[in-house]
């Protein structure tokens, strides 16, 4: 089978999926629910399988990766896999000397601020994430009519990794870099972008049924800044996999002013944090794209009646939009109780199917 019969294969199996539908805005039997992070430290599962390999390691890995990206499904009945890896693996895979560290996050040994700097970023081929590929023609085979979803990091939160050297607060040397040399901060974004795109087709060619673009800590940005500076970037990666089809979704973390430029930037779904009600992120968003999110994960360490009053209210502020995907407003904490996002997943799926 070549890569074109392999998309349309993953692609018609999935179509009549919840999530899928969701996506497109199209009527569903019930509110599809996946969690960013659903694989990962809050599973005993996993940090048994983890055991004695390191993170990067594992991503390279199609049978650990294959084993990681099911755990969340078998055990919440999940409405979509997401691809277990993470955003710097490309990185990684262009030959960029960056490790992850526990308890930190990547962490980057020469980090990139010259101009000369940029020649240590070539262009990623699909032959160095073959592992990539094998992994999701495992998945894809295993998971049926579960959609699986595919991600990049998009080229603002790589930067921040890059220029850093590793996880930052208020990301100064970033900003720096995008204040005093414009010209250099967009050759930048655009080689990441050219990584980003090209990472994400691997995925979709190999069968993911959706993508979603992380651009987690873009939040940092007034509104402005991000039009200038990032969006022409990220729409580039857009573009690249538009004519695949395949729903791609764009998520950022404090983004409640850049929803309507996010959106814009070319996704079919806008995901949104609990800083902002679904009901007002669709009118930032615009009535044609789809929602994703938007319980605070902290919820979750609260009583059973608390989680189910929240999760409730987002349901209901999700009626004003035209399609929504339940999710977190970011990612599973590590010491989440598994037992809370299997009984919500229960919950939103049950309240739902009644309407
Ligand atoms: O289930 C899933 O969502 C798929 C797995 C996934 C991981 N990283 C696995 C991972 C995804 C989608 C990511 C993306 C990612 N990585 C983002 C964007 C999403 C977000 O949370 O905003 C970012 C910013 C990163 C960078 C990164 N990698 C961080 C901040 C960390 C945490 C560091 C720590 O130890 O607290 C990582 C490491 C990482 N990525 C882990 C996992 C499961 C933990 C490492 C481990 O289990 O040993």
């Amino acid at each position: 089978m070549n890569a074109q019969q392999r998309t349309d294969q993953a692609r018609q199996r999935t179509a009549d999926s919840a999530f899928i539908r969701a996506c497109r805005r199209e009527p569903v039997p019930h509110t599809p629910v996946w969690f960013m992070r659903q694989a990962g430290r809050s599973l005993p599962e996993y940090r048994k399988v983890r055991e004695g390999t390191a993170m990067l390691e594992s991503c390279m890995r199609p049978d650990l990766v294959t084993e990681i990206t099911l755990q969340p499904v078998r055990r919440h009945g999940v409405d979509a896999a997401i691809y277990f890896s993470d955003i710097v693996v490309p990185l990684k895979a262009v030959g960029l000397d960056l490790d992850i560290k526990p308890g930190v996050g990547p962490v980057v040994a020469e980090p990139i601020r010259t101009r000369a700097d940029l020649d240590r970023l070539r262009p990623l081929e699909p032959d160095d994430v073959s592992y990539v590929t094998e992994a999701i023609g495992m998945l894809t085979g295993e998971l049926g009519g579960t959609p699986l979803i595919g991600f990049a990091g998009a080229p603002f939160t790589l930067a921040s990794y890059l220029v850093e050297g590793g996880p930052s607060r208020n990301h100064e040397r970033t900003k720096a870099l995008m204040y005093g040399d414009p010209q250099l901060w967009a050759d930048l974004l655009d080689r990441l972008a050219g990584i980003t795109a090209a990472f994400l087709k691997v995925q979709i060619e190999a069968g993911a049924s959706a993508v979603q673009l992380f651009d987690s800590w873009v939040g940092a940005l007034a509104p402005e800044d991000y039009r200038r500076s990032v969006m022409p970037a990220s729409a580039k990666v857009f573009d690249a996999v538009a004519s695949y089809g395949v729903p791609r979704i764009h998520f950022g973390v404090g983004t409640g002013e850049l929803l309507g430029l996010m959106g814009e930037a070319g996704a079919d779904v806008v995901g949104v944090d609990w800083r902002v009600p679904l009901a007002e992120a669709t009118r930032r968003v615009g009535a044609d794209k789809a929602l994703q999110g938007n319980l605070d994960p902290a919820v979750l360490f609260a009583p059973e009646q608390a989680v189910r009053a929240k999760a409730r209210e987002v349901l209901d502020s999700a009626k004003a939009a035209p399609g929504h995907v339940f999710n977190l407003g970011h990612g599973v904490l590590p010491n989440t109780e598994p037992d809370a996002l299997t009984r919500l997943v229960e919950f939103v799926h049950q309240t739902t199917e009644a309407r």
